[in-house]
């Protein structure tokens, strides 16, 4: 990349997920307003872009994933007064705003999918996936589906509409229908709505699997069966739906409706759920004008078993593999996000670190180190600058997550035993990403003056901003420092990577070179020290740019990182 690299490469996001981050109104549920007063939190930080998770007026059935008006705030969240009034006070402190952009699927309640269900002439029906059951099978009975495909929410992706006897697909929950996007009206819609929220001043688009809205199709509307998942009487349709045949037809179109003549200044960000090194590198191209970067998922599913509700323990030289892969892979040309937390993800140092009373603030920071000195634009997500960890859920009735409880109940009926899978989304349910940000030490942490929609994590006595804000050794002080190197110094936005010990299954190490300057990042993802002179002899004479633990000496502690600069 060259001198006119684009600006992202040398940015930080910081994703707020609106429900958890901070309520005004006292109503136990994030807001804008609560998202307006912890503005200095962000610049403190020295975050370049706010991705916001949707704020648009929906059902919550998917905590606003599930969107019923493209073009509206949610009054839970606040006003239009106050969305604009975050756009400009985000740009006055020199930040952009980043929405989130969730059309492969509305709501059952947008108005789109009520016309489109109100009769089979209905003049949008063919905006979303509506087809007659099974062929010789009766509408309603199981296996009647028009395709065997299993949802990401459990169960089938197709619902029952008795009202015209057909099915409707829904990759996600049963209110999150597909929409069509084989059908020009619908694509048209959308981008009139994105060039919408461009116009009011938004800074770009964090595009929600976007790699799901192009389904293989045939020319006479047949969807096809995936392989059978075993043990249940479902398929995986992933093939059919993972970067299908137009996707990056449609991609492109989007640029040249949406973006074209004013990308510069805009950050795009493809969420793609399956996406390939090799299909990364074609959507992110600029020759080839789809999106700036993607958000992968390859390295938060080596700790799974087929799937995330059988979690195994990682092995750092499968992360190894995989993250050395893509930045290999898109060294020279394209883009990638670097990200350990989101809101779909259980918290990072409670699955890839230590949360130990002993080693929590240093396996957070080591962490940190590992992913923000690598090639890609980082994302932290709300609370991972402070450390927070996984909730102690104790049973069933404390999760609100639509994917976690429909998964519980599939699981057990289907009769595996309730402890073992509650275990499994204690580990791992995306409820562990969704507690309140943890302020201060006080009973509802300085989220709210209500009753939280989800609980506070009680660990929110020791980790919170608060304690940490002055804290010159914190983990929130860390992240200052990590986002401060990256805007300094363009070996960590731009140089080369290269992996080193390869076979290590503690200690990650690589090396950053450009322009003839060299950084070498070591970080020891374990309790075993490790002697430097044996491990990494570089590493021993070279000077300290960054670390974790002060008092660097020969031997690289327990979670220990460095960043060193080779003479
Ligand atoms: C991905 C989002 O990140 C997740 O939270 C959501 O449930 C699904 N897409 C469906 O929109």
């Amino acid at each position: 990349m060259s001198q006119q690299a684009p600006w992202w490469t040398s940015a930080v996001v910081y994703q707020v997920y609106p429900r958890s981050f901070q309520d005004s109104d006292g109503d136990g549920i994030g807001d804008l307003g609560g998202v307006l007063r912890r503005l200095d939190h962000l610049s403190d930080l020295g975050v370049d872009v706010l991705w916001l998770s949707p704020v648009y007026p929906s059902p919550q059935a998917d905590n606003g994933y599930d969107i019923s008006d493209y073009q509206g705030i949610d009054p839970l969240f606040g006003t239009f007064e106050q969305f604009d009034e975050l756009v400009a006070e985000l740009h006055r402190r020199g930040m952009r705003l980043v929405m989130d952009l969730v059309v492969n699927h509305t709501s059952d309640e947008h108005p789109w999918f009520q016309e489109s269900r109100s009769s089979r002439s209905a003049a949008k029906r063919h905006w979303y996936w509506w087809r007659p059951p099974r062929q010789g099978m009766t509408a309603g009975h199981p296996g009647a589906e028009p395709t065997n495909w299993q949802s990401f929410f459990s169960g089938p992706t197709w619902e029952l509409d008795p009202a015209t006897g057909e099915y409707y697909l829904h990759l996600f929950g049963r209110t999150q229908p597909d929409l069509n996007w084989e059908n020009p009206e619908v694509r048209q819609a959308i981008y009139a709505m994105m060039r919408w929220w461009l116009d009011r001043g938004v800074d770009g688009f964090r595009m929600d699997v976007i790699d799901m809205i192009s389904k293989d199709v045939g020319p006479d509307g047949v969807l096809h069966d995936g392989p059978q998942i075993a043990g249940t009487a479902l398929g995986d349709g992933s093939a059919s739906y993972l970067c299908g045949p137009r996707i990056h037809e449609f991609l492109q179109e989007m640029h040249r409706e949406v973006f074209a003549g004013r990308d510069a200044a805009l950050l795009t960000v493809g969420e793609m759920p399956g996406v390939t090194v090799e299909q990364a590198r074609l959507f992110t191209d600029p020759a080839r004008a789809e999106v700036d970067m993607v958000f992968q998922f390859e390295h938060v599913a080596l700790d799974m078993v087929g799937d995330k509700w059988h979690p195994k323990p990682l092995r750092l030289t499968d992360l190894k593999a995989s993250f050395g892969r893509w930045q290999a892979g898109l060294a020279d040309v394209g883009w990638n996000s670097l990200y350990w937390d989101n809101h779909d993800q259980p918290r990072a140092v409670s699955r890839f670190g230590d949360d130990s009373p002993a080693y929590r603030r240093d396996s957070a920071t080591c962490l940190a180190t590992l992913l923000h000195l690598h090639r890609g634009t980082p994302y932290v997500y709300q609370g991972e600058e402070i450390g927070m960890a996984n909730y102690p859920f104790t049973n069933i009735q404390q999760f609100r997550d639509v994917e976690s409880i429909n998964h519980f109940a599939a699981a057990t009926a289907a009769g595996e035993d309730p402890a073992t899978v509650l275990s499994a989304m204690r580990r791992m349910s995306r409820d562990n990403a969704r507690t309140p940000v943890q302020w201060d030490d006080s009973p509802s942490a300085g989220f709210t003056s209500g009753k939280p929609w989800l609980p506070v994590n009680p660990d929110s006595v020791q980790w919170n901003v608060a304690a940490q804000r002055a804290d010159d050794g914190s983990v929130l002080a860390h992240y200052r420092r990590l986002i401060a190197l990256r805007h300094a110094n363009d070996v960590v936005a731009l140089g080369d990577f290269t992996m080193l010990l390869h076979d290590h299954e503690e200690v990650y190490a690589f090396t950053r070179c450009r322009d003839g300057a060299t950084l070498l990042v070591v970080c020891n993802l374990s309790r075993t020290p490790y002697p430097l002179p044996d491990l990494l002899p570089p590493a021993v004479d070279a000077e300290l740019v960054l670390g974790n633990l002060p008092d660097a000496g020969p031997t690289l502690r327990p979670w220990e990182a460095r960043v060193l600069r080779l003479p």
